[in-house]
C-alpha cells in the first residue's frame, strides 16, 4: 500500500508560516520583503513558472518586482538591468528565470547576483557552502524535496539514495543535501551504464531527468520512496512526471504525484529563501 506525498498540502502549510514571517519583517523594518523576477523571451513554460512565482509572492505578502524583456534582448541590456536591481535596497532576492534566450551568456548574467540575494541558490558561493555544510541559500527544488521527505518522516540517515539526473539546479545540490543528511548517495546520468541496476537498489529514488515516464516499475525496489521532480507532457499533452506513476506507485511506500508533488514545494522554497535572505540582510 503506497502513501502519497502531498506537496500541495505541505506547501500550503509552509506558506502560512512564511506569511507570518513576512508580516513580522514588515512590522519590524517598515517595508515588505522584496523579490525581483526577471523573464527574458517568450518561452511558454517559463511564463507559467514566473506567473506562479508572482502569485505565490502575493499569497505570502512578498512584494514582487517583475521585469519582462524581449526575446532579442542584448547581453548589455540584461546586464544593465540586473546591476540596477541588485543595488536596490528594497529588493532582498533576485531571480532570473532560466533558460535565457540563446544569444545571452547566462553564466555572466547570474554572476552579477550577489550571493546574499541569490534566492535560487545557484551561485558558486551558495553551492560551495552547501557542499561543505555551511549556512547558505539552498536551491529551491532540492530543498523542497528534502522538506517533503522530512515532513513525511522518511528516514534518510544510512539509506541508499539514488538520484537520476546531475543538473546544477537539481541533481548536484540534492546529492549534497542528502549526503549532509547522512544518506549514501549515488548520482546517475545519461552516460550511466546499467541504470536499472543502480535504481533497483535505491531506498530513496529521485527522478530528475526531464523525460516523461522514464522511471518504470522494474527499476524500483519494493517499498522504495520515489520522488518525481519532472514536469513533462505525455503523448496526450497531459502533465506528467519522470516516473510512470500508475505502474510505479504499487511498488512504493511513498511517492510524489505530478502535479501536486514537488512543484508546489519548489515555489514555496523560493518564498522561504526570499524571507530568509531579507532577515539575514538585516543581520537576523
Ligand atoms: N528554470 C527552471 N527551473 C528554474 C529554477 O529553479 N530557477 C530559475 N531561475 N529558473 C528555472
Amino acid at each position: 500500500m503506497y502513501n502519497i506525498i502531498d506537496g500541495k498540502k505541505l506547501a500550503g502549510e509552509m506558506r502560512s508560516e512564511i506569511k507570518t514571517q513576512a508580516l513580522e519583517f514588515k512590522s519590524r523594518f517598515k517595508r515588505e520583503v522584496g523579490l525581483a523576477v526577471v523573464l527574458a523571451g517568450d518561452d511558454a513554460a517559463s511564463q507559467v513558472y514566473v506567473k506562479n512565482k508572482i502569485k505565490a509572492c502575493e499569497e505570502v505578502g512578498i512584494k514582487s518586482f517583475a521585469y519582462y524583456l524581449p526575446n532579442d534582448v542584448s547581453q548589455n541590456q540584461i546586464e544593465d538591468l540586473i546591476k540596477e536591481i541588485v543595488g536596490d535596497d528594497n529588493i532582498d532576492g533576485v531571480l532570473v528565470q532560466l533558460p535565457l534566450p540563446p544569444q545571452i551568456d547566462a553564466e555572466r548574467v547570474l554572476k552579477l547576483i550577489p550571493s546574499d540575494k541569490d534566492v535560487d541558490g545557484f551561485s558558486a558561493e551558495n553551492m560551495g557552502k552547501l557542499c561543505i555544510g555551511e549556512q547558505c541559500l539552498v536551491a529551491c527544488t532540492p530543498h523542497g524535496v528534502l522538506k517533503a521527505l522530512e515532513a513525511y518522516n522518511v528516514q534518510i540517515k544510512g539509506r541508499k539514495a539514488v538520484i537520476v539526473g546531475r543538473s546544477n539546479i537539481v541533481g548536484k545540490p540534492l546529492a549534497m543535501l542528502l549526503l549532509n543528511a547522512d544518506a549514501t548517495v549515488t548520482v546517475c546520468h545519461s552516460k550511466t551504464e546499467n541504470l536499472k541496476d543502480e535504481c533497483i537498489n535505491a531506498d530513496i529514488l529521485i527522478a530528475a531527468v526531464g523525460k516523461a515516464k522514464f522511471i518504470t516499475a522494474e527499476m524500483v525496489k519494493p517499498n522504495a520512496v520515489v520522488v518525481d521532480v519532472g514536469i513533462n507532457r505525455d503523448e496526450n499533452g497531459k502533465l506528467c512526471g519522470d516516473v510512470d506513476f500508475e505502474s510505479v506507485k504499487e511498488k512504493c511506500s511513498y511517492i510524489t504525484p505530478v502535479p501536486g508533488g514537488i512543484g508546489p514545494m519548489t515555489i514555496t522554497m523560493l518564498m522561504y529563501n526570499t524571507v530568509t535572505a531579507a532577515f539575514r540582510r538585516k543581520n537576523c
